[in-house]
């Protein structure tokens, strides 16, 4: 039997994984967002040989402070919040949770492509106000989003998930945009001849929803600008589901309030939570969201019991369900 490591939780986990955990771990539980246990985290950092928690930045001074380190699991697939070259650079493995949060964040993208089309919390608002005094007429209106053409930045698990969506259940003819074209016929023959590899160009002017599912790393860092903008078709609705700073904001308030962005429907945003100050927070055509994409019951469970796994397997010299390349980075 392996010795006991040390784990540092610095985000909650279920009870039953923390139990998982502390049968062969000594853990401690502290959240360095909560500044009552910011002492007792930096403390534990010294002696933690694994971590495990999720939304709070791995950068490289954090990593000094952690001379044992062996392994981080992160309970997120993103991995945006990660020094992924000092990780690299020490040998640290680094663990995320794919496959697990797909479905329902593809749920939460579909929620928002109907909720900014059908315009759906600014017309029940207009119930709950008691301001429904009369049949509503055209200027309330929505557009259809069956049959409409859906373009996808970036078509990983949860890109295809939404294509599935659009597809199957409402008869979208699907363009895609990635690196490389996806071999469909391996990875999801459902797809195939209904979700189109296209350049971004096209896919900007054929687009009446773009939906951004991008990762955060320096190549898509504001990709999403004023230029781009400017190429989608006019009256396109823009969704993001991946990263906030993929986006340029200011950009995007200007091409809602220039009038060729019909709407705007955001999980995620280039600061978060999202300040008081911005915008996006009142804008009457933007329905903002708190970064809900995985927020079910069900699938932040699934993503804690794959990232305990993770650790636990990584503690013991194992290799772990999900590990991330830090090379690639
Ligand atoms: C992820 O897993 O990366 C989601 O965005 C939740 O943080």
């Amino acid at each position: 039997m392996s010795a006991r490591k040390h784990v540092l939780v610095f985000r909650e986990l279920p009870d039953d994984q923390l139990a998982r955990l502390r049968a062969v771990h000594d853990v401690t539980v502290a959240n360095p967002k909560v500044p009552a246990q910011r002492a007792a985290f930096d403390a534990a950092l010294l002696t933690a040989q694994g971590l495990i928690g999720s939304s709070y930045p791995i950068d490289r001074g954090l990593l000094e402070a952690a001379p044992r380190l062996e392994a981080v699991s992160s309970v997120s697939v993103g991995v945006d919040n990660y020094d992924l070259a000092a990780l690299h650079a020490r040998g640290i493995v680094l663990c995320h949770t794919p496959g697990v949060l797909d479905e329902t964040v593809a749920d939460t993208v579909f929620a928002l492509l109907m909720a900014t089309s059908r315009r759906v919390v600014e017309l029940s608002n207009l119930v709950r106000n008691g301001e429904w005094t009369k049949n509503v007429g055209e200027d309330l209106f929505g557009f259809d989003v069956h049959g409409k053409t859906l373009g996808l930045l970036g078509f990983g698990r949860i890109g295809q998930a939404i294509a599935r969506r659009a597809a199957l259940g409402f008869g979208m003819p699907v363009l895609y945009h990635a690196r490389r074209p996806v071999d469909l016929g391996a990875q999801a023959p459902e797809l195939q001849a209904r979700a189109i590899h296209t350049p971004l160009d096209e896919l900007l002017a054929r687009a009446d929803f773009v939906v951004a599912m991008l990762p955060l790393s320096e190549s898509t860092r504001g990709m999403i600008n004023a230029d781009v903008f400017a190429r989608m078709k006019p009256g396109a609705i823009f969704i993001n589901g991946g990263r906030g700073a993929t986006v340029d904001e200011t950009a995007l308030l200007a091409a809602l309030d220039g009038g060729r962005l019909r709407a705007a429907g955001l999980d995620v945003f280039a600061k978060e939570p999202l300040p008081l100050a911005s915008a996006l927070r009142t804008h009457p055509r933007v329905t903002p969201l708190p970064h809900i994409g995985s927020a079910t019951h069900e699938t932040r469970h699934a993503m804690a019991e794959l990232a305990t796994t993770n650790l636990l397997q990584a503690l013991a010299g194992e290799q772990p369900t999900a590990v991330y390349d830090t090379a690639s980075a």
